[in-house]
């Protein structure tokens, strides 16, 4: 049998069937007969999931139709997003260079050592020289660094991210015709722009990882009208549920996702989807969705960063032994 090219390796890769939409019953929507559905993007691949899945689809053709062999990107020493690409370039026998925030420890943490053992570089640098990444003159410089590589922003925020996420939009139409609410996390804005560029029947409320997130707004607005698009829906950023920061995480948190897992099979990541959900269910609480709308949540995958926090031993003892007994079962399944 001939050895795949890259192309159908892609092919291959990024054919899988729509992903599962799931409908999720509780006292908190039935109450308000609120029908309340999961799109399982998290299930789309076991490393490449959710929505680097779909952001990282076309970005990766582009290199492939373009001849590149290589991919620079920039990202934390934890990144879902560095984390899912380095997945799919080892699949699709490309080179990652992963331009890496901080200074190198060691021993290496789970989602550098994973990076590392698909033979892909990790590059550091420092957290001044991280801050230039979208500044023009140093972006040229990386570029002239690695001539051979296609240089994908932090978050794979690029345009051909758009169309990955509209592609979700278009298969979920298929799958529920409409629905009120499109509810989803948010870190750099690149899978809300690609939400809101579609034509999607309800509001789009993206709720934000980060402390101060509003500037994100500029950005997204930036990205589609540079691809001559424009929001087809309307959206709300709510950047009050980041609980801390970036990445912090707390006890409450780690107790919803826990609580969350045992009334639906269903794990949240800590730093994206478990605080955008619990976002969702304070807009919930407090009256803010109609009795009898049709809200959608979208699972952005991210499961890996479990278990950077269970190597810093940052989740109590008996969370770290329920969430590991879950990532278990989810790994054997
Ligand atoms: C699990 C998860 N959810 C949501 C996001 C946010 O996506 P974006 O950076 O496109 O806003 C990320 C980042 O890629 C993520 O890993």
């Amino acid at each position: 049998m001939h050895e795949l090219n890259r192309l159908e390796r892609w092919e291959h890769l990024f054919s899988a069937p729509p992903s599962t939409l799931v409908t999720l019953q509780s006292y908190e929507f039935s109450a308000k007969q609120i029908k309340f559905y999961l799109k399982c993007d998290h299930q789309l691949h076991p490393f490449i999931s959710g929505n680097k899945w779909r952001k990282l689809k076309y970005i990766l053709h582009h290199a492939i139709e373009n001849k590149f062999d290589t991919i620079v990107s920039f990202g934390g020493a934890y990144s879902n997003y560095l984390h899912a690409l380095s997945a799919a370039c080892a699949e699709l026998d490309l080179h990652l260079i992963a331009l890496v925030r901080g200074e190198e420890t060691k021993p290496l943490n789970p989602c550098l050592q994973f990076i590392h053992n698909k033979q892909h570089d990790l590059v550091y640098l420092s957290r001044n020289e991280y801050k230039k990444r979208y500044d023009a003159d140093y972006i040229q410089g990386v570029k002239q660094q690695y001539p051979q590589a296609l240089l994908v922003p932090e978050g794979g925020f690029h345009e051909l991210a758009l169309k990955g996420m509209q592609q979700c939009v278009a298969e979920l139409q298929q799958q529920l015709g409409d629905w009120d609410y499109f509810c989803l996390a948010l870190g750099s804005g690149g899978t809300t722009a690609g939400v809101i560029s579609a034509s999607v029947p309800g509001d789009v409320w993206a709720f934000a990882a980060l402390k101060q997130a509003d500037y994100l707004q500029i950005q997204i607005n930036k990205l589609l009208s540079e691809q001559g698009l424009t929001k087809q829906s309307f959206y709300k950023l709510f950047s009050q549920y980041a609980r801390g920061g970036f990445a912090k995480i707390d006890v409450e948190l780690v107790q919803f996702c826990i609580q969350f897992y045992r009334d639906h099979g269903i794990l949240l990541d800590p730093i994206y989807t478990g605080k955008a959900m619990m976002g969702l269910f304070d807009r919930i609480a407090q009256g803010e969705i109609a009795n009898a709308s049709r809200v959608v949540f979208y699972h952005s995958g991210g499961l890996q960063a479990w278990f950077g926090y269970l190597q810093r031993q940052q989740l109590q003892v008996e969370h770290a032994k329920q969430i590991s007994a879950i990532l278990m079962t989810l790994l054997k399944g």
